[in-house]
Order: structure tokens, then C-alpha cells, then sequence
């Protein structure tokens, strides 16, 4: 999809689909007026005849029948004006793309009324007619893939092409690549996505594209001591990864970022293993680990002044004869043991090996991302990730990011008294908490391998997977976490 701005007038621009964002009872506004003043109040009359009034989500499409330049108007509702932000263009944009498909057209043309963030709305916009375009139809026979979108332009009198402009926009579409790459891989089915799989990807869209990649195989896993990741491996067939991925600037680093992702590329429980119906989706569990190797390959693109180092050890948590068993200890690199008394709670246990490997380096930050508890998902439901932290500047950081790019999160604390539900009777720790607070002691868990390293933890159990289709995702894998990821990175 070709992106173009334009220094023009709603009557005069010449377009398959001509997109109008009106505000909640905001219809007597200039260009909405223009344009039925041309169309000899018949848009009016439409109007006024349909329920739309500009509440969010509302959209009436208009058919102008040869009488302007622009074939179809499609009005969509930003709902009330003090409540619009990035996030209401974003999906204005993406119910303006769905609608373009749905009437086979081409070319799309969004007005843009002056406004003093223009950039951002701007790229917000773009963002959301791209991400909307998301399919996944590699296992369909009889897939027609629907219209393309050839062109977005954005326009409105005396809108100019600025670098402030440019930059938003490559970064709308490199935030979309990286979404569209983190959803092929969630979406890819469990036995095609296995652990080997993930390194061969990591590898494809790092090697030769300004980031270095090694992924390490059982031998070098077993020789770094990453016990965590052998125990989850014992009840598979396929071998472990470890993949590690870095980016650095061309010049000195102003700092140095960890990102670790949990790989887990099915979660059958293990020998504490779910029912049916729960693994229905649990290939969703390397969405983490999808969404780090996702934000890694754009920052060659984005090129901040930063170095990033990507961590996602994964494998496949299955029961098979040699699984680990309730009752198992676990020694980890940092000398601290954990007794497994739930072979489900398996990413604590891998993530506990990457945290600890990654803390060694000492970098400014660490942010691990993982679809970790179901409890996150009975605290904050499932459009809503958990955040977790030690360190309150990086926790607000990563909120702002957040709510510019949509993606919502809610911090939830580390409760040190809850430390107490962790303890066990032969180890260090067990890797499951009491009946209640079950996001929280998972977290405690993360938090005892990170040192004193400013550290975030992301519980995205909920977000990384979109039970029904979605305004901007379709259903299935939805990315959750690059754009928050690159937003950080570039705001650092
Ligand atoms: N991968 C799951 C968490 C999950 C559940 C993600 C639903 C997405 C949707 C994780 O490994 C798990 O099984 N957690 C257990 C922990 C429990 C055994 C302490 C859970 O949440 O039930
Ligand atoms: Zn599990
Ligand atoms: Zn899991």
C-alpha cells in the first residue's frame, strides 16, 4: 500500500473511497458541509435518515454516483471529541480499511482536519489501515485474497509532506511489518512452529539485515547451563533453542536493552496436563518470544542509539517419558533452586534461565514479555496485559508507550508478602503460589532472577491472541507488545 499526502479539498479529490472521521455530534462541521452542499444536501439527508452521529465505531458509507470526483464517502465516528486520541484514528483507520475491502476499492482517502499532532494522528492512521489488512491464509485451499489496497492519502488544504511526517509514517509501517511477522508466527500451526522452527526465523530476518544472531542448539544449552530450558525439554521429541539476537547503533550506545520472550511453542501442561479444551490455543504460548524476534527485525529499519539484545529460549512443554515430574528440582545458573511442583507453570522456569543469563550483562533495562497466567486473564480480562516491575520510571515509561499505541496495560504490584506462598519445603522456591493471586506469585518468581536490574515483566496471556475477529486484528495471533516494544526503544 502506497502512502500519499495531499494538499487538498474534499470535492476535488478524485478517490474509490473518501473517508471523513467525524467527532460525536460534530456534523455541521466545514468539509462535511462542503461536501453536501455539492451533493445538493443529499449526504444530509442520509444522515439523517441513519442513526450516524459520530459515535465510536458508528461508519455510514454514501454512494455519490458520479456526482463527485470521490465515488463513495464513508463517514466514521471518532465518538466524543475530548476522548479522541492516537488510538481512535488508529481504528478509524483500520473500520476505514475494512470497509474499502468490503466494496472492492482501490484507493482510499482520508480527510485529515488541521490539528496541532498531525504526525501523530498521522501515523496512528496509517498504522491502522495497515494493520487491518492482516490476513493469515497460508492453510486455506480456496483463500481469494480480498482487494488490495493500493493507496492511503492523506489529505486536507495546505496538508504538506514534512520530514516530522515522513518519519511517523515509516515508523507506522515498520511497526506494522514487525506486528505482521510476531502474528505469522503465533498463528503458524504447533508442529510447523517448533523450536528449531523459531531459530530458523530468528535467523532468516536477522543474518545479513544489520543484526547479529546465534542460536544455540541442546549441546551448547546443556554447556551454558540452562536448566530451566532442559527441564520443560525432557517431556518433548524436539530439541531445544536458545535464540539471542543483537542490534547495535553504528555509533556509541546511549544504552543497553534486554528483551526476553518466552517460547513455549505448546503448552500441553506437561504431566500436569490441561484439559482439551485448554490447548485448544497453546501454540499462542511463544507469542512473547514471536513479539521480541518481531521488534529485533525492524530496528535495523528504526535505527535508535541503543544497543538491544533479544533472548527467547523455547521448546515445546509435552508429557512425553522422560517429562520432568512434580517433585523435580531445578539448580539454575545463579545458584537458586526451584521445586516444580506444576510442570504447567513451565515459562517461569524457562524465563528464569534467560532473566538470569541476560541480568549478568547488566543492561540499563530488561523487559521480559510472556503469555505467563491464566490469573492475568481473570484480573484484567483478555484486551489488557499485566505489567510488572521494580523500578517505577521504567513501569511509567512503558505505560506511556502504551497508550499511545494502543495496546493497554495495567500495572499490577509485586506484593513481597506474597513471597511467602512461593516457599517450599526442600528448594529455594516452587514454581506455583496459593489458590489466589496467581499473576502475581509468577512475577515474584521472574523477579528473584533479575538481580538488581531495572526489570519490567509483561503478562500478556490475554492480549497476545484475539479470541474473535478484532477491529484492527483478525482472530488469532494479534502481535501484542511490538508496537509498545518499539515505541520504548525509540523513546528511550
Ligand atoms: N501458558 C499458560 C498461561 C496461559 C493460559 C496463557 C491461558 C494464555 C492463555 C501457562 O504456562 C500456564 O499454564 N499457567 C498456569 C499456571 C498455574 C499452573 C500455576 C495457569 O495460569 O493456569
Ligand atoms: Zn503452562
Ligand atoms: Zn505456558
Amino acid at each position: 500500500m502506497e502512502i500519499r499526502i495531499r494538499d487538498a479539498g474534499v470535492e476535488t479529490l478524485k478517490t474509490d473511497l473518501l473517508v471523513l472521521p467525524v467527532a460525536e455530534k460534530k456534523l455541521q462541521e466545514a468539509p462535511l458541509r462542503a461536501l453536501d452542499l455539492r451533493l445538493k444536501g443529499q449526504l444530509k439527508q442520509c444522515i439523517q435518515k441513519s442513526k450516524f452521529a459520530g459515535a465510536e465505531g458508528a461508519s455510514l458509507l454514501y454512494s455519490t454516483a458520479g456526482t463527485l470526483p470521490a465515488s463513495h464517502i464513508l463517514l466514521v465516528g471518532l465518538g466524543q471529541e475530548k476522548d479522541i486520541d492516537h488510538d481512535g484514528w488508529r481504528k478509524a483507520a483500520a473500520r476505514a480499511r475494512r470497509e474499502a475491502s468490503a466494496i472492492g476499492a482501490q484507493d482510499i482517502a482520508l480527510f485529515f482536519a488541521p490539528n496541532k499532532d498531525t504526525e501523530d494522528r498521522a501515523g496512528a492512521a496509517v498504522e491502522g489501515a495497515l494493520l487491518a489488512s492482516y490476513q493469515f491464509t497460508r492453510y486455506r485451499s480456496n483463500s481469494k485474497p480480498s482487494a488490495e489496497i493500493r493507496m492511503l492519502t492523506l489529505f486536507r488544504p495546505g496538508l504538506r509532506r514534512s520530514a516530522a511526517l515522513d518519519k511517523t509514517i515509516n515508523s507506522a509501517q515498520q511497526a506494522a511489518a514487525g506486528v505482521f511477522l510476531a502474528r505469522d508466527l503465533v498463528n503458524e500451526p504447533p508442529s510447523v512452529a517448533t523450536a528449531r522452527f523459531l531459530g530458523e526465523q530468528a535467523e532468516r530476518v536477522c543474518r545479513g539485515r544489520g543484526l547479529s544472531v546465534e542460536v544455540w542448539g541442546k549441546k551448547k544449552i546443556e554447556s551454558m547451563k540452562l536448566a530451566g530450558l532442559l527441564a520443560v525439554n525432557r517431556g518433548s521429541q524436539e530439541e531445544p533453542r536458545f535464540i539471542l539476537m543483537r542490534y547495535k547503533p553504528a555509533g556509541k550506545p546511549r544504552k543497553k536493552i534486554a528483551l526476553v520472550g518466552k517460547g513455549i511453542t505448546f503448552d500441553s501442561g506437561g504431566l500436569s496436563l490441561k484439559p482439551s479444551k485448554s490447548m485448544e490455543t497453546m501454540k499462542l504460548d511463544m507469542a512473547g518470544g514471536a513479539a521480541i524476534i518481531a521488534t529485533m527485525s525492524r530496528l535495523p529499519q528504526l535505527r535508535p542509539d541503543i544497543e538491544v539484545t533479544g533472548y527467547v529460549p523455547t521448546t515445546d512443554n509435552l508429557p512425553g517419558a522422560n517429562a520432568q515430574k512434580p517433585g523435580d528440582v531445578i539448580r539454575y545458573l545463579n545458584g537458586k533452586t526451584i521445586e516444580v511442583l506444576n510442570t504447567d507453570a513451565e515459562g517461569r522456569l524457562i524465563l528464569a534461565d534467560a532473566l538470569a543469563l541476560a541480568a549478568r550483562q547488566k543492561p540499563d533495562y530488561m523487559i521480559n514479555l510472556a503469555t505467563l497466567t491464566g490469573a492475568c486473564m481473570v484480573a484484567l480480562g483478555s484486551g489488557v496485559g499485566g505489567l510488572f516491575s521494580n523500578n517505577q520510571d521504567l513501569a511509567e515509561h512503558l505505560l506511556r508507550c502504551s497508550r499511545d499505541t494502543g495496546e493497554k496495560l495495567w500495572q499490577l504490584p509485586l506484593v513481597k508478602e506474597y513471597r511467602e506462598m512461593i516457599k517450599s519445603s526442600v528448594a529455594d522456591m516452587k514454581n506455583i503460589g496459593g489458590a489466589h493471586g496467581g499473576a502475581i506469585t509468577a512475577a515474584l518468581i521472574l523477579q528473584e532472577f533479575v538481580a538488581d536490574v531495572p526489570w519490567a515483566h509483561l503478562d500478556i496471556a490475554g492480549p497476545a491472541f484475539a479470541e474473535s475477529d478484532q477491529t484492527i486484528c483478525p482472530k488469532g495471533g494479534t502481535g501484542f507488545g511490538v508496537r509498545t516494544l518499539l515505541k520504548f526503544l525509540s523513546t528511550l
